[in-house]
């Protein structure tokens, strides 16, 4: 088990590029397999959850080779339907791969994906939708078993949550079903309007991606193509946060900055200085952040659940007090107890987490126990006194591509052990 070393309290300075977005990578990776020919995905980042997504698609009979930061996938020879359990738990998003499956062979048979570190992820929006457009499907012993013998029927289905992974695979199943399907009250996140991007480029006829309607005129067959994933603006978050907790002032180059709409302003309520223009976005702290009042998690547009742990690393140390209300899931608070351990105060209870600022976090010995929650982790320990142990750090290798090596670039003193 690997871990992080970190020592605080060094200026970072310098420019870097973000990565591609995981949250692109993953469904397109899945929606390859619609295809016929040669896809190579560009900007594809070099994470264990690309692997493991990889993986599945060789399982499944697909070519998979990587050259540098692209993909190569060739999905023409596809032979089985199932996914096995071992692979299915080796990353939390596989439950995409079900749309594609089903779509692609007219079954499905994978297991159920259960619970994980951040909450329970039911999968009910998924199996509606799906069951409307025809499939039928059986849920027993925590394998869900799927048929459409006669295809996908395009249908009208309405979201009673805007879920991210229900409105990527029923847009995937969508694309080779037999008319069309108009999805209300869809995802809006850019990893959507990427997914419907590459899917078109591939023969699909998608409408409104990254709009609270879609829809999708199934086709008979789709075919390879090139694509480039998205920035990732999650990264982009973690970066920004750790330039603001160092009092440092860096560039990260390569990203979408409408992308970060409702990321920016809080950082600048925290006193930050931020410009963007020409794809370049730059940050300056102002040395001790100010508190960011009340940050809610809400579906995008909507200030992202998945850059609320960084952000409220960033409230540790602000002047005042920051109030997080985490809408989207349950168990989103797990690495507070970590960074009280580092002298944070921070109050927990149900959806709210209360954080007064202290003038100084001190380095300890503390473990990550998800993705983001790492990555606050090592914002917490950027900004402390001493030295700092990070255990858990595989969880972070989910969805940064070498942050270690990007943060030592920019002059943080951080190594991997
Ligand atoms: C995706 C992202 C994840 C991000 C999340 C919310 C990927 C690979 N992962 O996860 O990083 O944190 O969006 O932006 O893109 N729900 C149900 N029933 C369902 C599906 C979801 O009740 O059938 C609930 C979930 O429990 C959760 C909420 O809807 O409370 C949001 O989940 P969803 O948008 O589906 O997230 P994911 O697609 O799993």
């Amino acid at each position: 088990m690997s871990k992080l070393l970190i020592t605080g309290r060094q200026k970072l300075e310098g420019k870097t590029v973000v990565q591609g977005a995981k949250n692109s990578a993953l469904p397109i990776l899945a929606a390859s397999l619609l295809t016929g020919g040669e896809n190579v995905i560009f900007n594809c980042p070099h994470l264990s959850d690309v692997e493991a997504s990889s993986r599945i698609l060789r399982y499944l009979g697909c070519k998979v080779e990587r050259s540098s930061d692209s993909l190569l996938i060739k999905a023409d020879g596809i032979d089985r339907f199932d996914i096995p359990d071992e692979l299915m738990r080796s990353t939390r998003s596989s439950i995409v791969f079900l749309g594609a499956v089903l779509a692609r062979t007219g079954r499905a048979r994978l297991s159920f994906p259960g619970g994980c570190e951040i909450g329970l992820r039911p999968i009910d929006l998924h199996l509606k939708a799906l069951r409307k457009m025809g499939a039928e499907i059986k849920e027993e012993h925590g394998i869900i078993e799927c048929s459409a013998s006669s295809g996908l029927k395009g249908t009208k289905v309405v979201l009673s949550f805007p879920s991210v992974g229900a409105t990527e695979n029923i847009m995937i199943a969508a694309c080779l079903a037999k008319g069309t399907t108009v999805i209300t009250n869809a995802a809006r996140e850019p990893e959507i309007a990427d997914l419907a991007d590459y899917l078109n480029k591939c023969g699909a006829e998608i409408y409104g991606a990254g709009e609270g309607v879609i829809e999708i005129v199934g086709k008979h067959r789709l075919y390879g193509t090139h694509h480039s994933i998205i920035p990732d603006r999650i990264v982009a978050a973690t970066l920004m946060s750790c330039a603001a907790v160092t009092a440092s002032e860096i560039t990260l180059s390569g990203i979408i900055s409408s992308h970060l709409s409702s990321i920016v302003p809080v950082f600048e309520e925290s006193g930050c200085v931020i410009e963007s223009k020409n794809g370049e976005l730059k940050i300056s702290s102002p040395g001790r952040l100010n508190s960011m009042k009340t940050v809610r998690t809400m579906p995008y547009p909507g200030f992202p659940t998945d850059a609320q742990a960084l952000l409220l690393a960033s409230a540790c140390t602000a002047v005042g007090t920051t109030v997080f209300v985490e809408n989207i899931f349950e168990n989103r608070y797990r690495h507070t107890a970590e960074l009280v351990r580092m002298g944070a105060q921070i109050k927990t209870e149900g959806k709210v987490a209360i954080v007064e600022g202290v003038p100084m976090l001190y380095g300890a010995s503390v473990e990550a126990t998800d993705l983001r929650g790492a990555a606050a982790l090592v914002v917490a320990g950027l900004s402390a006194e001493s030295n700092t142990e990070i255990s858990g750090v595989d969880y972070l290798e989910r969805g940064y591509e070498n942050l270690e090596v990007i943060l030592s670039s920019l002059g943080a003193k951080i190594k991997k052990i």
